[in-house]
C-alpha cells in the first residue's frame, strides 16, 4: 500500500493556526503519511501589518514553511485546511486560495479527496463552528470526502467538544492549549487512516 499523501494548508496571522497545522503535520507523519505543510499567501498590505502591534508576528508564522500551490492539491490524496475565524467566516486569504482552484475543479482533479478543517477564534463562541462549516461548503462542490473529527476520541471533549473540526481559542500569548493540540493530532491521524482505507 502506498503512503497517504496529505497536504496541510493554513493561513495564520498571529500563529494559532500555524501551531494547529504543525501539530497535525507531526501526527500525520507519525501515522505514516507523506506530508506537505504549506501556508496560503498573505493579502494584507505590509504597511498595515507593520503598523499593527499584534500582527508583527506575521513573518514568523510563515518563515519556515513554503507557500501553498495548486500542485500540492493535485499531489495529495487528503487535505487539512486551517484558517482563523473572520467575522464568523473563512479568512479572505484562505478563500482566495480556494477560489484559485477552479481549474482543478473543472478538470475533476479535486474529486474524492479526503478533507478535514481546523480553525481558531478569539472568543470561545466567536464563530469557530460557522467557520468550519463555511470551509466545508467549498469541499462539497469539489466532491470531496468530508472527514470531520466528530466525537471519535475523548480528546475532542477535552478540547471543547467541536465535532466539525479542531478549534483553538486565540490568546494574547499565542499559545494553543495542549488539549486542543491533542485534538488536532487526533484529527490528522483520523484523516490519514480514512484516506488509507480509500487508497
Ligand atoms: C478581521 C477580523 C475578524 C475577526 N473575527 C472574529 C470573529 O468573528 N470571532 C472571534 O472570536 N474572533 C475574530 N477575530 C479574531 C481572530 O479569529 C483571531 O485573531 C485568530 O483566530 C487568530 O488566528 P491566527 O493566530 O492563526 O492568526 C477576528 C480577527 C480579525 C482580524
Amino acid at each position: 500500500m502506498s503512503k497517504v499523501k496529505l497536504a496541510i494548508i493554513y493561513y495564520s496571522l498571529t500563529g494559532h493556526n500555524y501551531q494547529l497545522a504543525k501539530a497535525a503535520a507531526e501526527a500525520a507523519q507519525e501515522a505514516g503519511a507523506e506530508v506537505r505543510l504549506a501556508h496560503v499567501p498573505e493579502l494584507i498590505p505590509t504597511s498595515q501589518l507593520e503598523s499593527n502591534e499584534g500582527w508583527k508576528n506575521y513573518q514568523r508564522v510563515a518563515a519556515d514553511v513554503p507557500e501553498a500551490t495548486l500542485v500540492d492539491l493535485e499531489w495529495a490524496d487528503a487535505y487539512i485546511f486551517s484558517t482563523p475565524t473572520r467575522f464568523g467566516n473563512v479568512s479572505g486569504q484562505m478563500k482566495m486560495f480556494l477560489d484559485s482552484t477552479v481549474k482543478l475543479w473543472m478538470e475533476g482533479k479535486l474529486t474524492d479527496k479526503v478533507v478535514s478543517v481546523m480553525t481558531s477564534a478569539q472568543n470561545p463562541h466567536g464563530g469557530q463552528e460557522s467557520t468550519a462549516l463555511a470551509l466545508y461548503n467549498t469541499m462539497h462542490h469539489w466532491g470531496a470526502i468530508l472527514v470531520p473529527p466528530g466525537y471519535t476520541d475523548p480528546c475532542i471533549y477535552a478540547a471543547g467538544g467541536n465535532p466539525y473540526g479542531t478549534s483553538a481559542t486565540a490568546t494574547r500569548e499565542v499559545a494553543v492549549a495542549k488539549e486542543v493540540l491533542a485534538a488536532a493530532r487526533h484529527q490528522a491521524k483520523r484523516v490519514v487512516h480514512i484516506a488509507e482505507k480509500l487508497n
